[in-house]
């Protein structure tokens, strides 16, 4: 291809892939399946890295985040993020009408949106390009969280059409869907992290994340609410928004315009039932004046526009009886209070149980056996006791006290400082942590041995078959067979599976072995830099450290883990088995590399990002993601994180580039 083919290539890719993510992400409407995209987009990555000159911001190859940590600029909002005055019945509404009406005239028209559950964003549009994206702060200054922002696919780089002003910002909440966010919290408690309360707080957390590219698989999404700049060219808000939409903004197709407060009034009552069938949260409506001459008449407080309400939803609250309260112990060892209810119903359900949370809610809310408690179900999926009514306390009621021995093998419990939860420390002889570690090493992330489920695990663990998930491997057809409601040929699907785990790859090994904070993600990642258990086993904490992902939580974890007389007889018994220890070898070419740790930052000519990560291996050298100590060479391309390179000149770390790189390893 000629240089002006190669440009005019990437081009075309660049605007149909980003089409393509508008009809997905925005219009939920996809025009071409998958395979197709991910060739489309693997096509603009190969030519993009093998012509740099060509490098834009805004192609949606950077969507993909990077793995440089950033710590946030904060910067300046041009317009103020203003929050909204708070209203909770007919009556507070009937009342904004009444001032609107009052300072506009009789024929004032409302905009009725749903009020997303999330957390606010400003992005900045530059002659149809997205330039920052600044969380709310304080409403005056925000944290740039424009690399994260970024990786969200709903969210325009360049917008459609050239009838945009030239310069504006866009407000809107940045928001985690229930699907997402049911994935990444299962995702967490598997690797023993503390779950996010709610979808909020996971989208919040999830835009403070230092990495994009953990953003990037989060699955947030993004609605786009006002438009805010200088001289725009509309005269109703409704109307700019739809404009808005054309040029490729998320904005929500459940926003209407109405003549009167009593249409307002009745919208309201459909999405207050509707809203549970939305795959988002929505805490209640937006109602703002449509006429935007008049919404500059009406101004705004200090805190808030006089043009514009929000009306909260009251969140389903029933009151029954607390008539007692377990403590669950999990895998990890976390144990969590849940009380034991007078069942009730609830939102379409009957609720007997509901969550307590942890020792520090229960002494904040004084909540006692015996007490008549208020049960909601909020955000979460889990019903939660918010509130006691005192007035209904039996006399004879004690404060409670939280148990200190574990309820299962009653090891007293710990409390890590700075952490909410009780922990049982027996993490080797106390039942439901021994069968949880079965449970996940079987799991279908993990070993993902078929036909091994819970209850099962739990006889076999019963009945003294298995002691832990190495024992799997001895277990005979006979011993399978002999359980209830197991067959003979369920028995030997079984014994194959297990069989057929002793060839998954390495790092779904690390993955199974549970190791705490050690995910399906960050198990790859060790995998690739250290290529066997052993190895791994073997490490330091700093060369630990050095791993993508790894930062100093994860680095002790393993460390402890491989401490442990019990998982080094683990270790011993699963290698006798024939597991896969080691990843597959991939051919070593030379070992000009060996012993070296190199980072790789920028863009390349010769060869792609990926291929250089290959050649680093296959010459005997380890793949680093940040530059430390350790770190040997920084090889450096176009375009280099400004970071690396201070950090590589602060520790002396010599920098090359890719001539000498492909001179040491003999492949010019
Ligand atoms: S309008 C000046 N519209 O709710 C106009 N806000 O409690 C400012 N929110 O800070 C906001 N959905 O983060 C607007 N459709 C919507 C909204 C919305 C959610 C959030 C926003 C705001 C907060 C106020």
């Amino acid at each position: 291809m000629s240089e002006k083919d190669i440009k005019a290539r990437i081009e075309w890719l660049r605007e149909v892939i980003e089409r393509e993510n508008h009809h997905y992400y925005v219009l939920n409407d996809p025009e071409i399946d998958d395979r197709e995209y991910d060739r489309l987009l693997s096509e603009l990555k190969t030519l993009e890295e093998q012509n740099p000159q060509y490098f834009d911001p805004a192609s949606p190859t950077q969507r993909v985040g990077s793995d440089i940590v950033s710590s946030f600029e904060q910067r300046a909002h041009r317009y103020p993020m203003l929050s909204l005055a708070n209203t909770y019945n007919a009556e507070d509404l009937s009342e904004f009408d009444a001032r609107c009406r009052k300072e506009l005239g009789e024929d004032v028209k409302y905009v009725c949106e749903l009020k997303f559950d999330g957390t606010a964003i400003s992005l900045t549009y530059d002659k149809g390009v997205l330039t920052q994206a600044l969380t709310r702060g304080d409403g005056t200054v925000g944290d740039d969280v424009t690399a994260n922002v970024k990786t969200i696919k709903s969210v325009p780089l360049k917008l459609k059409g050239s009838d945009y002003p030239d310069f504006f910002e866009m407000r809107g909440e940045v928001i985690m869907p229930h699907a997402s966010f049911e994935r990444l919290n299962s995702e967490r408690e598997q690797i023993g992290e503390q779950p996010f309360a709610n979808p909020r707080n996971a989208a919040a957390g999830t835009l403070k994340q230092q990495m994009s590219q953990v953003v990037a698989e989060r699955g947030l999404d993004c609605f786009l609410y006002y438009i805010v700049g200088d001289n725009l060219p509309f005269v109703s808000h409704f109307d700019a928004l739809t404009k808005c939409r054309e040029w490729g903004f998320k904005v929500s197709e459940h926003m209407k315009r109405f003549g009167s407060m009593r249409e307002v009034l009745e919208y309201i009552d459909f999405w207050d039932k509707e809203r549970k069938k939305l795959p988002y949260d929505t805490d209640g409506m937006v109602i703002k004046v449509d006429d935007l001459p008049e919404q500059r008449r009406m101004g705004t407080t200090a805190k808030a526009p006089r043009w514009a309400v929000a009306y909260k939803f009251k969140a389903e609250r029933v009151a029954t009886r607390l008539e007692s309260i377990d403590y669950q112990v999990g895998r990890t060892g976390a144990v969590t209070p849940v009380a034991n209810l007078s069942p009730v119903r609830l939102a379409g359900t009957t609720v007997k149980r509901a969550s307590l949370h942890n020792a520090d809610q229960i002494a904040i809310l004084d909540i006692r056996v015996g007490d008549m408690v208020y049960v909601e179900k909020g955000g979460e999926i889990i019903p939660k006791v918010v509130g006691v009514d005192l007035s209904q306390r039996p006399e004879e009621s004690k404060p409670l006290v939280f148990i200190e021995r574990c309820p299962v093998c009653g090891t007293p419990l710990v409390r890590p400082e700075g952490e909410a939860r009780h922990y049982c420390p027996n993490s080797d002889g106390c039942r439901p942590q021994k069968v949880g570690k079965i449970i996940h090493f079987v799991s279908r992330g993990a070993m993902n041995i078929d036909g091994l489920g819970d209850e099962i695990i739990e006889m076999l663990y019963d009945k003294g078959l298995i002691e832990d998930y190495a024992d799997l491997y001895s277990l005979r057809r006979e011993q399978l067979a002999a359980l209830d409601r197991m067959g003979e040929r369920s028995s030997d699907l079984l014994v194959s599976a297990i069989e057929a785990s002793r060839n998954a790859p390495f790092h779904k090994l690390l993955f199974a072995l549970g190791i705490r904070f050690v995910g399906a993600t960050t198990a790859s990642k060790l995998a690739d830099a250290f290529g066997s258990l052993d190895a791994l086993a073997a490490a330091s904490f700093e060369e630990l450290l050095a791993v993508e992902e790894v930062g100093e939580k994860i680095a002790g974890s393993i460390i402890d883990f491989f401490k442990s007389q019990h998982n080094i007889e683990l270790i011993a018994k699963l290698k006798e088995a024939g597991v896969q220890t080691s990843a597959a070898k991939k051919e070593l070419r030379s070992d000009r590399l060996a012993g070296m740790t190199i980072v790789i930052s920028g863009t390349f000519s010769r060869h792609s990002r990926e291929e250089y990560k290959d050649m680093i291996t296959a010459h005997g050298g380890k793949n680093g993601s940040s530059v430390s100590k350790n770190t040997t060479w920084l090889l450096a391309g176009d375009n280099m994180g400004p970071a690396k390179l201070k950090k590589a000149e602060q520790l002396g770390v010599e920098i090359i580039d890719e001539e000498r790189f492909l001179e040491t390893i003999g492949e010019e």
